[in-house]
């Protein structure tokens, strides 16, 4: 089964946006101002008095300069947490003495699953393990359906889904390459189950040949992907957004799932 892709013309609009690199450009000048002023200071306090202790809160000067900073630099609220936390899981690294190559290879995997956020803005967050049994009350079975999960990450909702509907076909596409590795291979385990997955960006995949469509990203990208959405899907076919609404658009229906805050937004289109 081949995907289709959107023209050039698309292919610019999707360029990731201008101001995801300007964030990540803010945290790192907010890290760097945050160690430069806690040497600066302890510097200046070593020259002051001629027998400093270090006591544990020091440790965490690092961590409430860079929150001060991520906060007048009027950030939004997780990158002030991010902010917050790097110095503070860094100096308990080092404190911890881990061996450099174990860090390295966390560092690593953390990077072919996250690292793409740096462009993105929407992390790996898996959706809730009772949304596939929503997911088959709103979706008639009678007729034939191509499922895509936008952002498929391991491809949990897909797995899950085919366990409930083995005659649907599965469409996943996802940015970051050990979630979609590990897709891949683990569909090789469902041999009598259809499952595509897809590497690369959503922006690049033309919606029109699938008759529903799920998306869990991040309210930043809910317009550009709306906009897909009512350019490219047919009539008679279902969006489904976990979380995030589109402003201005109200759904047709909202879930609202027992034990979870988040809610299953559908557009029947
Ligand atoms: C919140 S997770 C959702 C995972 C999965 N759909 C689920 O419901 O469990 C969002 C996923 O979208 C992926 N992603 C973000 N932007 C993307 C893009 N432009 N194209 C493809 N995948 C993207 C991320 O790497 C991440 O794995």
């Amino acid at each position: 089964m081949s995907l289709l892709f959107v023209d050039d013309r698309n292919e610019k609009e999707a360029r990731f946006p201008d101001v995801a690199c300007f964030v990540v450009l803010k945290a790192m000048i907010i890290q760097i101002m945050a160690f430069l002023f806690t040497f600066f200071l302890l510097f200046l306090l070593k020259h002051q008095f001629t027998q400093i202790f270090i006591t544990y809160p020091i440790f965490f000067l690092p961590s409430l300069s860079a929150l001060w900073l991520s906060i007048r630099f009027k950030l939004e609220w997780w990158w002030h947490v991010l902010n917050f936390a790097f110095p503070a899981a860094l100096i308990f690294a080092l404190y911890m003495d881990f061996p450099p190559l174990l860090s390295l290879g966390i560092f690593f995997a953390l990077f072919l699953v996250f690292g793409t956020t740096l462009m993105t803005r929407v992390p790996f967050f898996p959706s809730s393990k009772f949304l596939p049994y929503e997911i088959v009350n709103i979706v008639s079975d009678e007729r034939d359906i191509c499922f895509l999960d936008v952002g498929s990450g391991f491809g949990g909702l897909n797995f899950q889904l085919s366990i409930l509907r083995e005659g649907w076909r599965f469409y996943g596409v996802e940015i970051a390459i050990l979630p979609w590795l590990y897709s891949v291979i683990k569909s090789k385990f469902y041999l009598n189950r259809n499952f595509v997955f897809h590497f690369g960006r959503y922006e690049n995949l033309n919606f029109e040949k699938f008759n529903v469509v799920f998306a869990y990203l991040s309210p930043i990208v809910m317009p550009q992907i709306w906009k897909k959405v009512q350019d490219e899907m047919q009539p008679g076919s279902i969006f489904m957004s976990y979380e995030f609404a589109v402003d201005g658009f109200a759904p047709d229906v909202k879930i609202k799932f027992k034990n979870d805050d988040r809610i299953l937004h559908v557009w029947y289109l």
